[in-house]
């Protein structure tokens, strides 16, 4: 399950939406639960630059592998949040530098110190944080390529549908990096797995629950797992998290769906 890190650096790319009409959406609206949806995503795919500040801070920076994979991943996030705005703005949701700022300038102090204490904690850690940083990158693109697969079910608009499959094509590339790394990096460290398994009971949420609202966390999850199919996509992701060395029975993502009031 080697990940060919150089083959992934040279073959990243933007993503092209130049050849589909998106003005078509100006007659053919999606649904305000799927709008609202989309904002929830767009922002948190745009935010993939402040995590990556989080992440420098650690010794992730020293490995030169996952410091490669990072600026492309970081790459590829940026265009899924600008492809996503655009669909916005064809439905009149403003977008933009002053709703991206607005949101940054929202999350006050905690946003502030947080490389300070991610530095801190890391760095006593010492290079076993790697696996557990890997192996939160895994669960968040499972769940990122789930919520675009539900998203196409849900909402079964054609042209979303075609947006949302050329993003999710990428997000498997980023699974199949993370998933490499963190099963290897399990695998070779007791340690890593104690500490891995302990900071996702205690620290890990849904992808973008750390940035966004409450309520938009909880329309977000019973639009899309909300419902017998959604419970079930849940529970197949979970049972990937299972399949990581030392990690069986945290049924990270159904405990989410209880969190927030949806079972
Ligand atoms: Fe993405
Ligand atoms: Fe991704």
């Amino acid at each position: 399950m080697a990940f060919d890190v150089d083959s992934y650096a040279s073959s990243a790319h933007r993503l092209r939406w130049d050849d589909l009409e998106l003005d078509r959406f100006r007659t053919d609206r999606l649904s305000d639960g799927a709008l609202r949806c989309l904002r929830y995503m767009s922002d948190v795919e745009t935010h993939t630059v402040c995590y990556l500040r989080d992440l420098l801070v650690t010794p992730s920076h020293r490995d030169p592998e996952v410091t490669t994979f990072l600026t492309l991943w970081n790459y590829e996030e940026y265009w899924h949040g600008e492809v996503l705005d655009r669909v916005l703005e064809m439905h009149g949701v403003p977008t933009g530098p002053e709703h991206t700022h607005a949101l940054r300038t929202r999350l006050g102090w905690q946003d502030r110190v947080a490389p300070m204490v991610q530095s801190t904690l890391a760095n006593v850690i010492g290079p076993d944080f790697i696996a557990t940083h890997m192996t939160w990158g895994a669960i968040n693109e499972w769940c990122t390529h789930a919520g675009y697969s539900r998203f196409v079910k849900v909402e079964q608009n054609p042209l979303l549908t075609e947006i949302l499959q050329r993003i999710a094509k990428q997000e498997t590339r980023h699974i199949a990096f993370y998933n490499s790394q963190a099963r290897r990096r399990l695998a070779e460290s007791p340690r890593a797995r104690r500490i891995t398994r302990f900071a996702l009971r205690h620290r890990w949420g849904i992808v973008g629950s750390g940035v966004m609202p409450e309520p938009e966390i909880r329309h977000l999850l019973n639009y899309l797992f909300g419902g017998t199919d959604g419970l079930a996509e849940a529970r197949r992701i979970d049972a990937k998290i299972d399949t990581l060395p030392g990690l069986d029975g945290l049924h990270l993502v159904e405990r989410e769906l209880t969190r927030h009031g949806l079972r």
